[in-house]
């Protein structure tokens, strides 16, 4: 049990450093296992799913220094090729070692991480590429094993923007001979993140950030040094808190370009915001206002795990507004715990309406995934009263230091942890 437990209607003032981003981090890890050497990674986020990642990687037999923000990958030996089921249970995206592992070991054994609560989540586009790649996939019982022998670039097509998957395909195309070319690619600057490190290591990657990338090995592949960029959905959760209590805060690391979208919607809430380089000042209004309507999208459209955070924030607003999921069809579980702080909130389908006029106040409510947990935790910013969040061990998985950033910005907030039975 991890809970965590704040006294609402603070609102939030000060500087704060963004952390490390998760999403970026994680597939260049994975991506580490591509060479024969050392890899090196600065501004790596203090995080429970890159704890998860290190533990894998050691499994697979790579030896990982950890220190602060500081981390090294010795991936020069590696002694093992499966994933143990234990792993994949505990961080869905172990997925993306599959790819890089099968191009430098020719096998790699992995588990189908079945559902979890914001959808279903299957992993048929990871897979589909791998074949299209040439290599060969067997699925048995949950277990997925992928064989290859030399296998040759080819063109592979997405037929969804899966940022995974795409991760997955630019990573197994590394030990493809010749040129892949990848269409119908994800966007996110994750992946453009992923392609820059894999340039670090000395191979040719063109078109991340479009929907076409091409890959092509080098020969003699170099020990490559990566700084992680600013995590642009903690950025958004942190402003968002901001408004959502109306505050005024500064954040510095914060990917700015990478953010348009959620800036953008704050900006609809009425909050001033400024940007320079990587610094992000917001302003709160008086009274926040609705958005008519706001849905989540591909990137550069409004990001899904942005969403429950804005649920949690558009229950402060003067005005009804609705909010569409496009991506995860699970993605509302949220909308029950808010409602136990007061919050009206209809949900139908892939809509949620939110009505205007409920004043929240403090309640136990339970965090069920890791940016509902942080939805809660703005919430119970903004709510009149105690807030108990509990099971924020879903929100470490993704938040560094979060009781302590948000304090560090004058929040009543604080750990009540006890030990798992
Ligand atoms: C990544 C992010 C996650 C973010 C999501 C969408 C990481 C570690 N996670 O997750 O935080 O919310 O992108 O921006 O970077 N799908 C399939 N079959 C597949 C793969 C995906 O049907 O094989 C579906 C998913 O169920 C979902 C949609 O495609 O409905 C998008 O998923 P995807 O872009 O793959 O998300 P992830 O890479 O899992």
């Amino acid at each position: 049990m991890n809970d965590i437990q704040i006294l609402g209607e603070i609102p939030l003032y000060g500087e704060l450093c963004t952390q490390g981003s998760k999403n970026a981090v994680l597939p260049v890890m994975a991506a580490s296992l591509l060479h024969k050497g050392i890899t090196v990674i600065e501004n790596v986020p203090r995080i429970q799913d890159v704890s998860c990642m290190v533990k894998i990687l050691e499994k697979l037999g790579a030896s990982v220094t950890w220190q602060d923000h500081h981390m090294e990958i010795d991936a020069s030996c590696l002694v093992c090729s499966e994933i143990p089921l234990d792993y994949v249970r505990q961080m869905r995206s172990s997925i993306m070692v599959l790819g890089p592992l099968v191009a430098r070991m020719g096998q790699a054994v992995t588990y189908y991480p079945g559902g979890c609560s914001i959808g279903k989540r299957p992993v048929d586009y990871h897979v589909k590429l791998l074949r299209d790649l040439g290599i060969a996939v067997e699925e048995c019982d949950g277990r997925i094993e992928a064989k290859a022998g030399r296998y040759h670039g080819t063109e592979l097509f997405l037929d969804f923007p899966s940022v995974g998957a795409t991760e997955n395909a630019v990573m197994a195309a590394v030990g493809a001979e010749g040129e892949t070319v990848i269409h119908g690619c994800a966007r996110e600057p994750e992946i453009v993140e992923l392609c820059l490190f894999l340039r670090e290591m000395g191979i040719e990657t063109k078109g991340a950030g479009t929907n076409t990338i091409r890959v092509r090995r080098q020969e003699g592949l170099k020990d490559p040094h990566y700084h992680v960029c600013g995590d642009r959905i903690a950025a958004g959760t942190y402003l968002a808190a901001a408004a959502a209590t109306g505050g005024e805060i500064c954040l510095t690391d914060a990917p700015v370009s990478y953010m348009q979208a959620t800036l953008k919607a704050l900006t609809a809430c009425g909050c001033r915001l400024e940007s320079e380089s990587n610094r992000v000042w917001l302003r709160a209004p008086e009274r926040l206002k609705a958005i008519e309507f706001l849905e989540t999208e591909v990137y550069p459209g409004f990001p899904t795990d942005m969403q429950s955070v804005f649920l949690a924030l558009l229950c402060m607003a003067d005005g009804d507004s609705v909010i569409r999921e496009n991506i995860f069809e699970g993605r509302f579980e949220t909308a029950g715990e808010l409602r136990r702080l007061g919050a009206d909130i209809e949900v139908e389908g892939r809509e949620a309406r939110i009505h205007a006029g409920r004043r929240l106040k403090g309640a136990s409510v339970t965090a069920r995934d890791l940016r509902g947990g942080a939805a809660l935790i703005v919430a119970g910013l903004a709510a009149q009263g105690e807030t108990v969040v509990r099971h924020c061990e879903h929100v470490d998985r993704g938040y560094e230091r979060i009781v302590e950033d948000l304090s560090r910005l004058g929040a009543r907030i604080k750990r009540r942890s006890e030990p798992v039975l």
